[in-house]
């Protein structure tokens, strides 16, 4: 799904959202339940792909928990709907690059079990944005020398940025502009996470919450 770049968005007085984000705001980009209905569709193009092959979940924290617990539900549900039995295993892996809205040179990654495990394993990412695709770049480097059998990437978003080393997740549920988005997990210095709908910051909340 193509957000585009004149897409005027939904008036934030259609729907319910935490009180304590009033005048911080923009507009709703995408809400809640268009969200999860698209993640629906990617747990079928995902469980369509693997075939019979057991899983390994690697959830990017902590931005990807919303969509990884919706997708890890949906496949489930899919799975214990069909003749197909697919086991899975979710494991998380924590990564920091931002710093107020400007991605960072530095990045860490944290946590996880021991990823020589994944050796030999399919395994999909889930994460909830791919903005310049350096910190997947980085990810990717770090698990290709445990040598998985497969690795699919699935972010939730892919921001148009006007960089042009342009990397694509193998699954993604909306493209959208170059703006700052919060809500369904994405923070703004960890803030915005708690709300539903993925929203458009507006200058008083950038101010409100800068570090
Ligand atoms: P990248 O390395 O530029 O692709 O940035 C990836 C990370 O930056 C994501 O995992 C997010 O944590 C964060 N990020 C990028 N764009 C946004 C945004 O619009 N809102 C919130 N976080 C973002
Ligand atoms: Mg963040």
């Amino acid at each position: 799904i193509q957000i585009s770049d004149n897409w005027p968005g939904y008036s934030l007085d259609l729907f319910t959202y935490p009180q304590h984000y009033y005048g911080d705001l923009e507009y709703v980009l995408i809400p809640h339940g268009i969200i999860v209905d698209r993640t629906e569709r990617l747990a079928k193009d995902i469980m369509q792909d693997i075939g019979d092959n057991d899983i390994v979940v690697l959830c990017v924290l902590k931005g990807g928990y919303k969509f990884c617990a919706d997708l890890v539900e949906h496949i489930k549900n899919l799975s214990r709907n069909s003749e197909r039995f697919i086991s899975m295993k979710v494991d998380f892996v924590r990564l920091k690059s931002y710093h107020n809205d400007q991605s960072m040179q530095d990045m860490q990654i944290m946590g996880g079990d021991d990823l020589s495990k994944l050796t030999g394993k399919f395994f999909t990412f889930c994460k909830d944005i791919v903005g310049t695709g350096r910190t997947m770049k980085v990810l990717l480097h770090a698990i290709e020398k445990y040598n998985p059998k497969m690795i699919k990437v699935a972010s939730l978003l892919v921001k148009r940025t006007s960089r042009p080393d342009g990397y694509r997740p193998d699954y993604y549920g909306f493209e959208i502009p170059d703006l700052f988005v919060v809500g369904y997990a994405l923070d703004y210095n960890e803030y915005f996470r708690d709300l539903n709908h993925i929203c458009v910051i507006n200058d008083r909340g950038k101010a409100k919450y800068r570090v």
